[in-house]
């Protein structure tokens, strides 16, 4: 059974675009399952950058089926803009299919996201104000307007009726009213739904029948572990499953159809928004990695914050996605740095912390154990060509005992090792044997 996941192992913004895209060359459909707009995935082809937020990133290979699953909440105007945009540089959208059972993020999501944090003061998630919580929390209370919805008018005046004076009160409450109608509203989504209807149908029938048939399908996993909103730094998280059992619910696939997870792990750390973070730094090396690794944020253009690289987050992670390889991207950025760190246990008043606390108030008080690394000499464009080409062997020592640490610490083997952005800066491990 061919399938594979790819998920992020900390807070986002791992490298997972660049990731699917590297698989999605032995893929026939990839598919997202949580998630909205607040993605956003950066995939460097040839001289070309591409930044996708709610396409799949298989999009972007000819043949791919790029499916956007029921998990996903789709904003139907930024999609068809998607959609415009990589029209406009010549690829094509034929593969795309969307979920009839996906939610839409209505102008009232976005309105009350924003509205929300207003209202949270200094204690705000920090979220991307794309409408993602407002979404998901009416899909829990039964308040969705679906993906099918938009494609039967009757339906979609009939919901919106019920609905839009609740939310028309939320919003008043929140202090933010607004001009919009209940016929504007109902206008506006049944024309999206017709430019969007080509697209939408039962994704679960095809993924299910793709992966009886053999074919390669690849899930993409948006955002990260510690996002996620049972497995994450709560409430400092996203409103979504992120993790590999988010597949089966986002997918709708049976559990025992996953069979490869790889774990993305950026070679230090990252995150947006607001949270406890241990393995921080505040100072000039965490500009320095910003700078250096461009964290800035796809989606909100926002720094993000830096910090070591924090194993007790990964082992996490390993065990709650059922990991079974890594692909550690970014690496190149730490080169030319004389020492690197890497956590891996906390200290919490005097006890050895080996396993990811749920209390924040814990988590403020955590202090990170470091373990001690020399780092490794940079090298100049020409030689990542010569390094990337003869493979693993040639990666400096200082690498690669950097690397070995990871994964002998989170019992994981090392599947990819990414160098910089483009797809041709990537080294395959499969199979290799951790000989150094
Ligand atoms: P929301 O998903 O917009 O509700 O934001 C909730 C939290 O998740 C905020 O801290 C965001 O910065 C963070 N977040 C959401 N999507 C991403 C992502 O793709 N990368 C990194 N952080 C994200």
């Amino acid at each position: 059974m061919p399938t594979n996941a790819i998920i992020g192992t900390q807070w986002g913004d791992e490298g997972k675009g660049k990731i699917t895209d590297c698989l999605a060359e032995y893929a026939d459909l990839v598919v997202r399952f949580q998630g909205g707009t607040n993605a956003g995935h950066t995939i460097g082809i040839g001289g070309e950058i591409f930044k996708l937020h709610l396409l799949p990133s298989g999009i972007l290979r000819r043949g791919v089926m790029a499916i956007i699953g029921n998990g996903v909440v789709v904003d139907p105007e930024e999609l068809l803009e998607e959609i415009r945009m990589v029209e406009s540089r010549g690829i094509t959208v034929e593969g795309l299919r969307i979920s009839d059972r996906a939610n839409v993020i209505m102008p009232y999501h976005k309105i009350l996201d924003g509205a929300e944090e207003k209202s949270r003061g200094p204690n705000g998630v920090g979220t991307t104000g794309r409408g993602i919580g407002p979404c998901y929390s009416d899909k829990i209370s039964r308040y969705g307007v679906r993906i099918g919805d938009l494609m039967d008018k009757a339906t979609l005046e009939e919901k919106i009726n019920m609905i839009y004076p609740i939310k028309e009160g939320m919003m008043t409450v929140f202090g933010a009213p607004t001009q919009d109608t209940v016929k504007n509203i109902i206008n506006t989504y049944s024309s999206y739904g017709s430019a969007l209807g080509k697209y939408v149908t039962d994704t679960s029938v095809l993924i299910n029948d793709a992966i009886r048939n053999g074919k390669n399908v690849l899930f993409e996993g948006a955002q990260g572990t510690m996002l996620d909103i049972d497995h994450g730094t709560y409430p400092y998280v996203t409103s979504s499953s992120c993790v590999a059992g988010g597949i089966c619910t986002g997918a709708g696939v049976p559990p025992s159809s996953i069979k490869e997870v790889v774990g993305v792990v950026k070679a230090y750390t990252t995150r947006v928004g607001r949270g406890p973070f241990v393995t921080e730094l505040t100072g000039g090396l965490g500009e320095y990695l910003q700078k250096r690794g461009c964290e800035f944020g796809t989606t909100t253009g926002r720094a993000r914050r830096c910090g070591w690289l924090d194993l007790v987050i990964v082992r996490h992670a390993v065990r709650i996605n059922g990991i079974t390889s890594l692909a550690i991207t970014k690496i190149d950025v730490l080169s030319g740095m004389e020492e690197l760190k890497i956590a891996t246990d906390y200290e919490i008043e005097g006890q050895i912390v080996k396993d990811f606390p749920s209390s924040i108030s814990k988590l403020v008080r955590a202090r990170p154990i470091y373990q001690e690394f020399d780092g490794w000499k940079d090298w100049t464009k020409d030689e990542t060509e010569k390094i990337i080409s003869n493979g693993y062997k040639t990666l400096p020592i200082e690498m690669r005992r950097y690397l070995r640490f990871i994964s002998s610490n989170v019992g994981v083997s090392i599947g990819i090792v990414s160098l910089g952005p483009k797809r041709e800066e990537t080294i395959y491990l499969r199979n290799m044997k951790w000989e150094n």
